[in-house]
């Protein structure tokens, strides 16, 4: 039994793989959190319950040493002296907001139930606690899902309006959770377009720290994602508590210094420019949050995200299958391409591993540029005579895979559908719409805009033997505003759009099983778990410089497994900045991800044809480790001048270590790397450097990797046990 309730004490205990969670319901009758970390026995932890009631607001009809603002709340509410981060704000009839969120009854389930309108994690024990307001009858289900095989706690709230009056919701997060004591530091994800998913470490502080998106996408400004880490915590020591949110929309974030000296976490779907109605017998499913603890440091917490999303989230199909090694025509011809010029790709990537062409935007439509064709997925006879099977044949008839591009959610005022349906793209009636991309967003709160969708890419998709789609997402929501819905109702705009997203990913994603599906967003603007339930890799960024890769692809690691970050080879001078790095190199860093290659590879040289055919043989040698293998990272390329990944595979008998040195200096130190994750007692072969040695020595003595002479060189070594 993985969740016990002991009567007795009234605490829940949850134990996942290593790790343990414990809750209890207090005299109040109030879920007041105990305890989040390493696997615990079942002890009394009540005497942890801090009490204070100096000058604090008695809760109504209780006795005056009681003060919710001392308890550390598993769902943390507001209206009756609790001043923290509340993690709910309902409006009830008469204008009040109050609700008191109390202990009506609990179900412990085998199995967790699916979420009907979004994804979320499966499998594992499910507790289900029931929370009421027993004045209004608002009811907070929250449920906690652990893991026999990852040591992550999946959460999630629904809002129930059990009375018989609406309730409009202005706040409805997904968790609250209070850690003790103050020495932390918050790490989250900030960026860019090309610069994704930087790390940013900031100490807790009395105070709100806050990631957020507005944007109605999870975007690349901030990640979906927080954790609270011990201060000075590293690598490989020191706790972490991290929170990612399975969600794709506008969401926040919230790391809370209180004034009792704890930390509070909290967030979900983001409630500014939010409401959301619930009329009497409605409810209101919550984005899952998945929550993992390490006291192996942040390595420790990155490695349970990976193994819960490879174990529970992304397609069991795809996520350990051989990936496709892709050749992609995007920064090879841009819009700039016909027949002949496809062919000639196919061609000379034949034979070299590549084993899937994918044919990047403009095939489509009137789409000479980026001002048109958007929303007409219709062949473009122009550029491909005889439409799509011709080319789609020839590749097949190489024995590779046939990809294609699609942006789904989008439309071009230059384009017969918004010639038709002007009224599908999001925009306030009077006045002009903001462009992005010379693009609006088409309103998928809207069933027949979905529906329309759905229809013209399912087209394509059901007449051509496709085998790939990169769906791409290339411009955020502005004006949020749905002609489809009525005035008091527009602010749950963000989170409608969320839900239609889903409902278009389950009917062309999951109703197309044979055909695996890369996410894209301008890069990596939409790189979010809730994605990855539909797309088993994302591209990781438009910025494909090895050097910038190095830190994209770190600062990803952080919450993603390398099997979902696709990466790929491009040619130099490199087209976001100018910079040239060794072909060897670009492979190295790319072989780190979902590998392929996004060029012209008829400008190929002989010499560079060859390294693509030891490159993607070294790849497929090895792929397991990107699949399935731990990940530990080593050198830091946000600090330092160097980056190195190991990754190792679960029983630890192969590992494969990639470095990487920025800049040659002349003085340059002996630059040693000290190993990690691997058996201490096992005897290891190196060969590229003549090491044999324990595991135990490679972690403390560590080795010398040999650099070729000049900036921007990498080496890959095989690391094997006997
Ligand atoms: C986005 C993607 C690119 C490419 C272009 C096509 O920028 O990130 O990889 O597909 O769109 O327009």
């Amino acid at each position: 039994m993985a969740i016990v309730y002991q009567a007795e004490t009234k605490t829940f205990f949850l134990d996942g793989a290593g790790v343990t969670y414990a809750f209890c319901i207090n005299e109040a009758g109030y879920a007041e959190h105990l305890y989040w970390g390493t696997a615990i026995p079942h002890d009394d932890l009540r005497y942890t319950c801090a009490r204070w009631q100096l000058w604090q607001i008695t809760p109504p009809g209780q006795d005056e040493t009681a003060t919710y603002q001392s308890y550390a709340p598993e769902l943390a509410f507001f209206g009756t002296g609790d001043y923290r981060e509340p993690a709910v704000l309902p409006v009830n009839e008469a204008g009040d907001r109050l609700c008191e969120l109390l202990y009506a009854s609990h179900e412990i389930l085998p199995a967790k139930p699916a979420m009907a309108g979004m994804p979320s994690m499966e499998g594992g024990e499910t507790l289900v606690l029931h929370l009421l307001d027993s004045i209004t009858g608002f009811a907070a289900d929250l449920y906690y899902t652990v893991y026999d095989d990852c040591g992550v706690i999946a959460r999630r709230v629904v809002y129930r309006n059990t009375g018989n009056t609406p309730v409009i919701l202005r706040r409805a997060y997904s968790f609250s959770m209070e850690v003790p004591g103050q020495d932390y530091e918050v790490l989250t994800l900030y960026g860019n377009w090309a610069a994704e998913r930087r790390i940013q470490r900031t100490p807790v502080h009395h105070g709100v720290v806050a990631v957020d998106s507005k944007l109605g996408m999870s975007s690349n400004v901030l990640n979906p994602f927080l954790a609270v880490v011990e201060t000075g915590a590293d690598e490989l020591s020191g706790e972490a508590f991290g929170f990612s949110l399975v969600y794709s929309s506008s969401f926040v974030l919230k790391a809370q210094g209180t004034s009792f000296g704890n930390a509070l976490v909290t967030g979900g779907i983001q409630d500014f420019d939010f409401s959301w109605t619930l009329d009497a017998g409605e409810e209101l499913e919550t984005p899952e949050i998945v929550m993992a603890y390490s006291d192996e440091g942040i390595g420790g917490m990155s490695r349970a995200f990976h193994r819960a999303f490879r174990e529970h989230l992304i397609n069991k199909r795809y996520v350990k299958a051989s990936r496709p090694i892709v050749i992609n025509n995007w920064e090879a011809t841009y819009f700039d391409f016909d027949l002949p010029k496809l062919k000639a790709f196919v061609d000379t990537a034949q034979g070299t591993g590549i084993d899937t062409f994918v044919l990047d935007d403009g095939w489509f439509g009137k789409r000479d540029d980026d001002t048109s064709g958007l929303g007409d997925w219709v062949v473009n006879g122009q550029k491909l005579e005889g439409g799509l099977t011709p080319l789609i044949d020839y590749v097949h008839s190489k024995g590779m895979k046939f990809g294609l591009w699609f942006e789904p959610e989008m439309v071009n005022e230059d384009s017969d559908l918004f010639r038709a349906h002007p009224d599908y793209a999001i925009g306030v009636p009077g006045r002009q719409r903001c462009y992005g991309r010379h693009q609006y967003v088409l309103d998928l709160t809207r069933q027949e805009v979905r529906d329309c969708i759905v229809e013209s890419v399912n087209a394509i998709l059901h007449t051509h033997a496709i085998d790939y789609v990169k769906w791409d997402f290339n411009r955020p929501v502005a004006e949020f505003y749905s002609l489809g819905r009525e005035a008091g109702r527009q602010a749950e705009f963000a989170h409608r759009f969320a839900l239609g997203l889903y409902d278009l990913c389950r009917r062309i994603v999951e109703g197309n099983p044979d055909i695996i599906f890369e996410g894209c967003s301008g890069g990596g603007a939409r790189f979010d778990p809730a994605m990855l339930a539909y797309f088993s890799q994302i591209w990781t960024s438009d910025d494909s410089d090895a050097e910038e890769r190095t830190r994209i692809q770190y600062g990803t690691s952080l919450v993603y497994p390398l099997s979902a970050m696709s990466c790929h080879v491009s040619v130099c001078p490199n087209h976001q900045t100018g910079r040239t790095t060794p072909f060897a190199t670009r492979g190295h860093i790319a072989s780190l991800g979902a590998t392929g290659y996004e060029l012209d590879p008829t400008r190929l040289s002989v010499e560079e044809l060859e390294q693509v055919r030891q490159q993607t043989a070294a790849y497929r040698e090895t792929e397991a480790l990107v699949l399935e293998g731990d990940l530990y990272r080593l050198d830091d390329p946000f600090t330092g001048n160097y980056f190195s990944f190991l990754t190792v595979s679960p029983d630890k008998t192969q590992a494969k270590l990639t470095a990487y040195r920025r800049l040659v200096e002349p003085l340059q130190e002996v630059k040693r790397i000290r190993l990690a994750g691997l058996a201490p007692d096992k005897t290891y072969t190196i060969p590229a450097l003549g090491i044999r040695a324990t595991g135990a020595t490679l972690m403390r003595v560590g080795l010398i990797p040999v650099f070729g002479e000049g900036d921007f060189q990498s080496v890959q070594y095989m690391i094997t046990a006997e």
